[in-house]
């Protein structure tokens, strides 16, 4: 059994109790994502799989099989970062960075689901052809994702400045 991570396929582990979190990070050596607090609260550990943002401390490695899995390892390198990735050096988007590798994954998911017309709590008009990354449609599509160095303004900027169409001072307000 395999899975596609960054591109290569990995070869899934025998023991089915292994989390997909504990499968990068011990067995394929990529600590980029983080573990906060292995039970769905903070978002620390997020990844994208077929795309699609997902808490690897509640998935198992086994669920992965034949699914690519995109970990922050795999969106950018020093010397080609990912657009938000500068964004959020440029908006002082971290301050430990603990919690960075996970906001940029759930960004790009969110971003996709936007871009799909998935909903959130907060959409106001679900006629509406497309839905605006507004102020309250980030905070709200990000909230699952905690910073406990606070550097919200910084990470809502970066968000703002890559996908949004709202003007930035809006956003980061
Ligand atoms: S480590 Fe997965 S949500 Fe906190
Ligand atoms: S930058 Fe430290 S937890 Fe977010």
């Amino acid at each position: 059994m395999t899975m596609i991570v960054n591109g290569e396929a990995a070869e899934i582990p025998r023991d089915p109790r292994v989390s997909l979190l504990d499968f990068l990070r011990d067995d394929l050596n990529l600590s980029g994502t983080k573990k906060g607090c292995d039970q769905g609260a903070c978002g620390a550990c997020t990844v994208l799989v077929d795309g699609e943002r997902v808490l690897s401390c509640l998935s198992l490695a086994v669920q992965m099989e034949g699914r690519s899995v995109t970990t922050i390892e795999g969106l950018g390198t020093p010397g080609h970062l990912h657009p938000l990735q500068q964004a959020f050096i440029e908006h002082d988007g971290f301050q430990c960075g603990y919690c960075t590798p996970g906001q940029i994954c759930s960004a790009i998911g969110m971003a996709a689901e936007i871009a799909r017309g998935v909903p959130s709590h907060v959409t106001t008009n679900l006629g509406d052809d497309a839905i605006r990354l507004s102020h309250d449609e980030l905070r709200e599509r990000m909230s699952g994702n905690l910073c406990r160095c606070g550097a919200y303004n910084g990470i809502v900027a970066a968000i703002a400045e890559t996908f949004a169409e709202a003007p930035l001072a809006e956003a980061a307000e």
